[in-house]
């Protein structure tokens, strides 16, 4: 039975799925990867872990990401999931400059990889595998270490295009629930 009474139904072109996909609710990261005094990073809502054991984890990266030829030279990455106050981190590293590395990473983990220092938390990873998945490539990394911040901090979450608290969000989106 088809359901157009409560969804609109669209064919699934780049534009309806960008907007669909969108309304899954994320946190927000940034993939940093780099060696010696060379530094970079990308903002990725598309993390999930994917085992426990072996404990590994995964990101999907656009094919042409400046980030991709850095992390097959280092064979490593580390992801750093931001705090609510980190946005203007999110908008810099979702920018197609590369910020210059010495400003943006306040830390290396114990391995080396360039981390931001104030996250909730990271994950220093080996790459174990690449997957073709269409215009990304899916990124499958090896947990090797965590550092988990000492302080208990508010997410940043990723709803229908904006940053934010997940109450203002759906505040915002569905203002009809004012429960
Ligand atoms: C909230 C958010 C999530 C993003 N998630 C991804 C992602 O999962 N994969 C990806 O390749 N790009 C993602 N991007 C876009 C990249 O951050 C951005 O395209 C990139 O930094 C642009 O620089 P580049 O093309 O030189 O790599 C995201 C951007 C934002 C703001």
């Amino acid at each position: 039975m088809s359901d157009e009474v409560a969804h609109h139904v669209f064919p699934a072109d780049g534009r309806s799925l960008r907007r669909v996909c969108g309304m899954f609710v994320t946190g927000v990261t940034v993939i940093s990867t780099g060696a010696g005094d060379e530094g970079d990073g990308t903002t990725v809502n598309s993390f999930t872990s994917v085992s426990l054991d072996p404990p590994l984890v995964l990101f999907c990266i656009h094919r042409e990401s400046r980030l991709r030829g850095e992390l097959t030279r280092s064979g490593r990455f580390a992801v750093n999931l931001l705090a609510r106050r980190h946005e203007q981190l999110a908008q810099v590293f979702a920018g197609r400059q590369a910020p210059a590395a010495g400003r943006v990473f306040s830390g290396r983990s114990a391995r080396g990889v360039p981390v931001l220092g104030e996250s909730l938390a990271y994950m220093d990873c080996d790459i174990r595998a690449e997957y073709p998945g269409g215009d990304h490539m899916i990124v499958v990394g090896e947990v090797v270490q965590l550092g988990v911040h000492r302080r208990r901090q508010e997410p940043l979450t990723f709803f229908e295009g904006s940053f934010g608290r997940l109450e203002e969000e759906l505040r915002a989106a569905y203002a009809r629930w004012d429960g």
